[in-house]
């Protein structure tokens, strides 16, 4: 694996898309108040992210943190450049997300059979053939259409996946005019070589198709990862505010890749990331009122690496000492 030089890194464009109002706020134990949540995408539309994921129109008893998808989807403040993403399970979620507005839908299916029983009630041959009738519908009406394959990388429950599966998935919706695949390490099982050697694997298959990759930091190799994908030829990247998130169907599941953390690695490298990082640390530092705990965004704690620290009254003593000594 070769990490892009600086030089290089700059004629790299990278797109961040913002998934925490969907993959973080899911799993939250409170519900958040819509106008809260609205407040926070309308902010996050103005941080400079190709995409936000604004919520899920999966059953309400499933998802009951997401229950106001459709007021959500229908009350945010559009800003122009920004796609507004929603997740769809089914055909039901379709017809919702399409009555709402939903620029692009992101549907969803696991790559592992146990997962996708577990998650969305179906079996893989059940999700894949109910969700290519949404293809055909959202087609009809020109919306764009993403397939996000959960447990790409391994399931919590059955261990390895094989790239076979996750890359025939992904041929049987780019064949029928899906425009994007989101590679999804939904429990951090993922390590960077892997995550290189599947992404180089899809590029090499299909050239043409958007390729997002959707990482959670569960066992902390979250931006390893990332960096692994973007050498592999990855240049868009799902990400949760904070480092919220989490599927309440995944054993184990934590949080996503944190934004602001990835933002600020791609930023230090010199890559192209349009995105305005202290924007984006104002609004994480809501996060911890709105979800009522602590985040786990590193740089929201610690600060951008190049914010200096005030030099301690004691230097003067201690250099004075030293020279002397
Ligand atoms: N939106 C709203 N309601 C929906 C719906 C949707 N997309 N899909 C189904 N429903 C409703 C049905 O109308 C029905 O309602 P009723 O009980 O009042 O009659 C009920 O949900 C059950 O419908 P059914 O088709 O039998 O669904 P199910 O119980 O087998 O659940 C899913 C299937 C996919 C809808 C459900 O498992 C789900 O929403 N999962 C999402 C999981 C998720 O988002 N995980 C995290 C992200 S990876
Ligand atoms: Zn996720």
């Amino acid at each position: 694996m070769s990490v892009p030089t600086s030089a290089q890194a700059l004629a790299q464009r990278i797109f961040i898309q913002e998934v925490g109002p969907r993959d973080g706020f899911q799993i939250e134990a409170c519900f958040i108040p819509t106008g809260d949540k609205l407040a926070l995408i309308d902010e996050l539309s103005l941080c400079g992210l190709a995409k936000i994921e604004v919520t899920s129109f999966t059953s309400p008893k499933a998802i009951p943190a997401l229950a106001d998808a459709d007021e959500v989807m229908r009350g945010l403040r559009r800003q122009p450049g920004v796609v507004y993403t929603a997740l769809v399970p089914n055909l039901r979620g379709a017809e919702r997300a399409l009555a709402a507005g939903t620029d692009e839908l992101n549907l969803v299916m696991s790559a592992s059979e146990t997962h996708n029983l577990l998650n969305l009630r179906m079996t893989r041959e059940q999700s894949a053939s109910r969700l290519l009738e949404v293809v055909a519908l959202a087609k009809e009406g020109g919306t764009a259409l993403n397939v996000s394959l959960s447990t790409s990388f391994g399931c919590p429950m059955e261990g390895a996946v094989p790239p076979s599966v996750v890359l025939g998935l992904a041929e049987r919706f780019l064949a029928q005019g899906v425009g994007g695949i989101t590679l999804c390490d939904t429990t951090g099982m993922a390590h960077p070589g892997q995550v290189g050697a599947l992404c180089r694997a899809f590029r090499a298959s299909f050239p043409q198709a958007e390729l997002t990759v959707h990482l959670h930091n569960t066992r902390g190799m979250g931006l390893a990862n990332a960096l692994a994908a973007v050498d592999a030829g990855a240049d868009r990247f799902d990400a949760s505010l904070g480092g919220l998130g989490g599927c309440p169907y995944a054993p184990g599941a934590t949080g996503n890749v944190c934004t602001e953390d990835l933002v600020h690695m791609f930023q230090a490298m010199g890559f192209q990331v349009d995105v305005d990082l202290p924007r984006l640390l104002t609004a994480a530092r809501t996060l911890p009122v709105l979800v009522g705990h602590d985040v786990p965004g590193q740089v929201l704690h610690a600060g951008q690496s190049l914010e200096l620290h005030p030099v301690p009254a004691s230097l003067v003593e201690i250099r004075a000492r030293a020279i002397s000594s």
